[in-house]
This record gives C-alpha cells, structure tokens and sequence, in this order.
C-alpha cells in the first residue's frame, strides 16, 4: 500500500517491476496515483483528439478532453485546425457547451468575452466602461495547446517543446497506416459515449496487449456462430510493441479473401507499401493502444447478409475520476466505399464493439470486477500483487516484414509489460 510517510516515486519504483511482471492492485484504485497521472503524464504527453473528418468545413469544431480538461477542437478560417483549453480567461467559465458545431467565434456565456478562431480577444463589453485603465487584449487569448495530425488523427499536447508526433508513435506509426491511412477515411457521425466504472489503464493495457482474453471473454460469440475458427480467435498472429508504451496485436489467417470490398485495392494500393498491403491482405484481426488512452480496433469479421463484414474503430479511455471512465468510440470507414460496405461495417461495428456491442460488454464486465478488487485491504500489502509474466523470456522475431519489436504468436503480456514501464518512467520523472 502507499505509506503516507513514504514518497510516491519511491514506493512506485520499489513496488511497480514491469520487467519480472510484478503490478500492485493499487495503482488502479489509489486517488493520488490517479492525480498524478494527470499532471504527469495527460499533462505532457501527445492526445488524441480527433479525426480530421469531424471536422472538415471552416468553422466547425468539436469539443473534447485532454485528461480531464475540455478543450475545442477548431477548423479556423485559415484551414488550420487548433485546439484550445475551453477556458474563458476572464473567469475561468467554459466557453464552449455543445459538443460539436459550426461557428465564426466563441462567445462566453458569463459576460460575453468573444474570441475569434484563431483563440485571440475579440470582443469585451461595454469595454471603455468596465476598464477604464483599459484591457490589454493580446495577453488575454485562448491557451493553445500543440498540434499536429497523423494519417486524419489529430492530436494535441501542452508540451510546447517535446518530441515531434511523428517522433512520439515511433514504429507504431506504421501499423497506423495499416488501420487508419490505407484509404481516404471518414468518421460515421458523432462518436459513441458511455461511462465504464473502472479507472483508464486497465482498457488500455487490454487493447494494447490482452489477446489472451478472447478464448474466455468472447467465447460466447463462437457459440453464437458470429466467427468461425472456434476459441482460438486470438492466438495466431504477432505481438508488436514501439518506443513509448504503444502496442498492438495483430491477427493473420491464411488462404482466405481479405474480408474489403474488391473495389477498394486501388486506393489501397496507393497508400501502402508492399509489405503494408501483404498485412492488410491477410489481416485477421488488429487491436492497439497509442500510450496513453487512444485504443484502435480491427474486430475479426462477423457474417452480415452473407458476407464476412468488419469494422475500423477507434476509441479514447477518458478519466473522469480514480475509477470512472468516459469512452468516446468512433467508427471509420472508407470515404470512398461502396454503400453496402459502408453500411455493413457501420452495422458490424454496432454489433461488435459498439456501445451494446456483444464483444464490449464481455470486457466492460472483467475491468469493472478487477477494479473493485483493487481497493480490498490485501490487494494493499503486497501479497496480491498481479500476476504479468507471461511470455518473459521469449525472442523476438528477427525477419517480421513492419517495424517494432515483434513476436510471434499472441499469448503474451510483454506489451503490458512494456505499457506499465512507460507509465511508471512518466510517474517518477525528475524524482
Ligand atoms: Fe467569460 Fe466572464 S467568465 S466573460
Ligand atoms: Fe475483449
């Protein structure tokens, strides 16, 4: 447990041994672990905030969070796209209320403070009046955070001076051109929302390395004739994982037609490398995680009015609070699809992993037990600590076709591993 008299960084470095899989329970149930994690890690590195595709006219915006703080996801005038705290800085009020829109400014509802696209102090009334001394504008603009977009993910940070993005996915950028750049992609309306009463790491670290589960988990939808290959779903295929905690799995079968719509090879084609395309033609299933909370999904193909359909998904775990958090799930598709594809892969994703999802109830059920758990007594002194060794010990592929450390074979819990390292080096930072 954490001893009060003892410092955080030093109890976390002494308790947290990602290497020999040792994770103590609480650190999913602790409040000030949970605080911390916000200022140290939500607060510096880069997070995803939105498809470009949401908003794609001057003037549209949507409003999103960076840990636990709403910011405005801008389209300006200018086609830049910014983002900026949703904060008036007048008084601190929200400019921002709905959650997407069109608009040539912000106007705060306090007392009117207008800023305009680009977060500058447009507009304070009865100005002359209310500040005699005057009011000098140009200090008071929007906070902007740090921009920059990867293959239609854009992404933010308030780390002004930090690795580039493309610096910061490293090795996983190239399975994202897999799951999100290998075609001209678009959102399919507004993402989903619900809440999940667990804390952001455990769906995480799911996504990013758990494919273990699915024989157990999901065996409900081999029983249900949903998939065919019976439990074993998850087990063939390759573990990869990059700089900074990102991981993925992904799923291979052989001698079966890539479950896409023919028509869509030659765009294919034109995005990918050969041995991007090679993955995608033998693609089975493909689940990820950008560190921290940006998971991403290829579900296996599910059989819709007679043909094996599947979805593009992706999804951020927000914090809400220790142990609440808020998933904002978006299905993609291939902007120029045909309408059959785009309506089944809708309807594919509803099925699967949407919010009433059969494969997303399975895993909401184990997060929230697991997290539960975390808080008893025992699961505080030690004797309880998790159990993350599996596949310590094995190589690592030396001739895979992508980049990444990569493993054959997908039993493993080395992403977690690597996941909970990168989370405890962000925890004790400059300690
Ligand atoms: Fe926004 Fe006063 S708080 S104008
Ligand atoms: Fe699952």
């Amino acid at each position: 447990m954490i001893d009060p008299g003892i410092a955080l960084e030093t109890t976390l470095r002494d308790r947290v041994v990602p290497e020999q899989g040792r994770i103590p329970a609480f650190i999913f149930s602790d409040p000030t672990i949970y605080r911390v994690e916000l200022e140290r890690i939500f607060q510096r590195v880069w997070l995803f905030v939105a498809h470009v595709s949401e908003v794609p006219q001057r003037g549209d915006y949507v409003k999103r969070n960076m840990g636990e703080q709403t910011v405005i996801v801008a389209h300006g005038e200018d086609d830049m796209v910014r983002v900026f705290l949703n904060y008036c800085r007048h008084r601190g009020m929200e400019l921002c209320r709905s959650e997407l829109g069109n608009t040539s400014h912000f106007r705060c509802p306090y007392h009117g403070f207008t800023y305009s696209y680009t977060g500058a102090l447009t507009g304070v009334p009865f100005q002359r009046e209310a500040y005699v001394e005057g009011l000098e504008r140009s200090a008071l603009s929007l906070v902007e955070a740090r921009v920059e977009m990867y293959q239609g993910l854009i992404f933010a940070t308030w780390t002004l001076d930090g690795p580039s993005l493309h610096e910061y996915l490293g090795d996983i950028a190239w399975y994202l051109d897999v799951l999100v750049g290998r075609a001209e992609m678009e959102v399919v309306g507004p993402p989903q929302r619900w809440r999940v009463p667990t804390g952001w790491k455990l769906p995480s670290e799911n996504f990013c390395s758990d494919a273990y589960h699915t024989a157990h988990t999901h065996a409900s939808i081999v029983k249900l004739d949903l998939i065919t290959g019976g439990t074993s779903f998850g087990a063939s295929g390759y573990h990869v994982h990059s700089q900074n905690g990102h991981g993925l799995g992904l799923g291979t079968q052989a001698g079966a037609d890539p479950p896409y719509p023919p028509e869509m090879r030659a765009e294919f084609e034109q995005r990918l490398s050969a041995p991007q395309l090679a993955l995608l033609d033998r693609l089975k299933n493909l689940h990820g995680n950008v560190f921290p909370n940006l998971s991403f999904l290829i579900p296996t193909a599910i059989h819709l009015e007679g043909r094996e359909v599947w979805s593009t998904t992706l999804r951020l775990w927000q914090p809400r609070s220790v142990d609440s958090t808020e998933v904002v799930s978006w299905c993609l598709v291939e902007k120029n699809a045909p309408d059959w594809w785009k309506r089944l892969s809708r309807q594919s994703y509803i099925e699967t992993f949407g919010i009433s999802g059969m494969f997303e109830q399975d895993d909401t059920e184990n997060w929230e037990s697991m997290t539960r758990n975390s808080r008893g007594a025992l699961s505080r002194n030690g004797e309880t600590d998790l159990n993350y060794t599996m596949g310590i010990g094995r190589a690592p592929m030396q001739d895979f076709a992508g980049p990444g450390v990569v493993y054959d074979g997908k039993y493993s819990e080395e992403n977690a591993r690597r996941f909970y390292r990168t989370w405890l080096d962000y925890m004790v930072a400059g300690s």
